[in-house]
């Protein structure tokens, strides 16, 4: 199938075998992140997907969308899974999380990157778009105060309840939030992902149960809002979802202007989110960073969140150099943990590997803001994707696959971004 390396530096079959994935990996309507070890509707991945179909298919690209939003809530949030249909393969499933969305769901949400590639479909082709638009606008603005409304900290800044909700699930920026949680209480269960992936590239056990315990304690307030943030031992600020948040409300502003649509409070939304990035600077590390809300301490992680940064919106010219540290020292694509960090662990998943979709928002956002690593950021994902495959992630030291393989986000990256030359 689609996984054979092609020759070196000769790509030009990728591009045949990441539209493969994504047509193998679509379930009718909406897209799985890889076959097996993600069955459902993954918010973000699900966001990625439609970028990909895009490039061949803009109506497959909205209905993706779409669908994603088919499973929002009432009080406005989106689910980070959506279970259309049953599929024993997946633990935690829709019992375990025991929610009353429209569609059974996860309880949590995942970073919004939908709100701003929904303009991006919309910019492909205006008019074909303008009504599949506007009936997601309200829907997608919704969403957004949601965010403001119960994931906004008292300094301004965004923060997830759950290391699921951030999409960075073993980053080392929920350690000390994770430490403070006994699961002793967290009963018996079967894990599933290590029966498809290596167990030395997944989350370990003890972070597996803290997941666990943090979805049996929200259940079992029947998922309230405010009854889930108060004193949850799981609260931490998340540059992840602070840029991405930002990036989106401009982007949906920007995009209902010149729609002419109900923009409501959104400029003043955007300006207060913009005000609140600065409580996410760590100003004795020099960079943008997370930190526990319930006790102030900052992760001291320098990841590839914190290079979001551009993707935001943000001109942060002393982020250049990080940037320049972090490439110097690993040569495939920005890792999610700089390498110098003793906490850095090149094969397990958040707390080393380089990541395609992230490469490419960072990559991106620093190209826009004239930051001329940027095309370097993309040079590199397009050599690793191109060498090594559509897996779900690579050791950002020697390019090896790791994760999961046949990734739809990893080909619609390479679509989308990586791939496109000059
Ligand atoms: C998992 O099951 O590992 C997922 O990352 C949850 O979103």
């Amino acid at each position: 199938m689609t996984e054979t390396l092609a020759a070196a530096d000769d790509f030009s079959d990728r591009d045949a075998a990441a539209r493969d994935i994504l047509t193998q990996n679509d379930r009718g309507g909406y897209t799985v992140p890889t076959d097996g070890l993600y069955p459902y509707q993954w918010n973000w991945d699900s966001a990625f997907a439609s970028l990909g179909f895009a490039e061949f298919d803009l109506d497959r690209a909205w209905q993706e969308i779409e669908t994603l939003f088919s499973g929002q809530w009432d009080n406005g949030m989106v689910p980070h899974i959506i279970f259309h249909k049953p599929d024993p393969g997946y633990f935690p499933g829709p019992d375990v999380w025991g929610c009353n969305g429209p569609i059974a769901s996860s309880g949590i949400t995942q970073p919004p990157v939908a709100l701003s590639f929904a303009t991006r479909l919309l910019a492909a082709d205006p008019e074909a778009g303008a009504a599949r638009f506007a009936a997601l606008y309200p829907k997608m603005r919704k969403w957004a105060e949601w965010f403001l409304k119960w994931r906004r900290d008292e300094k301004g800044a965004i923060f997830v309840i759950h290391p699921w909700e951030s999409g960075r699930d073993n980053a080392p920026d929920w350690d000390d939030a994770m430490s403070g949680i006994d699961p002793q209480d967290v009963g018996y269960y079967e894990r599933r992902d290590t029966q498809h992936v290596d167990a030395s590239m997944r989350p370990t056990k003890y972070d597996y149960d803290r997941y666990i315990w943090l979805v049996q304690r929200a259940k079992a307030l029947d998922w309230d809002d405010a009854k889930v943030a108060e004193g949850n031992p799981f609260k931490v600020a998340d540059p992840t979802m602070h840029f991405i948040l930002m990036r989106g409300l401009r982007d949906l502003l920007a995009a209902g202007e010149a729609q002419d649509l109900d923009t409501g409070d959104m400029a003043a939304q955007l300006a207060e989110l913009e005000a609140g990035a600065d409580a996410l600077w760590n100003p004795g590390m020099g960079y943008y960073d997370s930190y526990n809300c319930n006790n102030g301490i900052w992760s001291n992680a320098l990841s590839n969140a914190s290079f979001l940064c551009w993707f935001g919106g943000l001109d942060a010219p002393h982020m250049e150099q990080h940037l320049a540290r972090v490439l110097d020292a690993a040569p495939y694509g920005v890792p999610s943990l700089a390498p110098f960090d003793p906490r850095f662990d090149a094969k397990r998943y958040w707390r080393g590997p380089t990541w395609g979709m992230m490469n490419m928002m960072i990559g991106e956002g620093a190209s826009e803001r004239g930051v001329a690593l940027g095309e370097e950021v993309r040079k590199r994902t397009r050599e690793v994707i191109g060498r090594y495959g559509f897996v779900e992630y690579f050791d950002p030291m020697t390019g090896a696959a790791a994760g999961g393989k046949a990734f739809t986000w990893t080909a619609a990256v390479w679509l989308a971004w990586a791939g496109k030359e000059g």
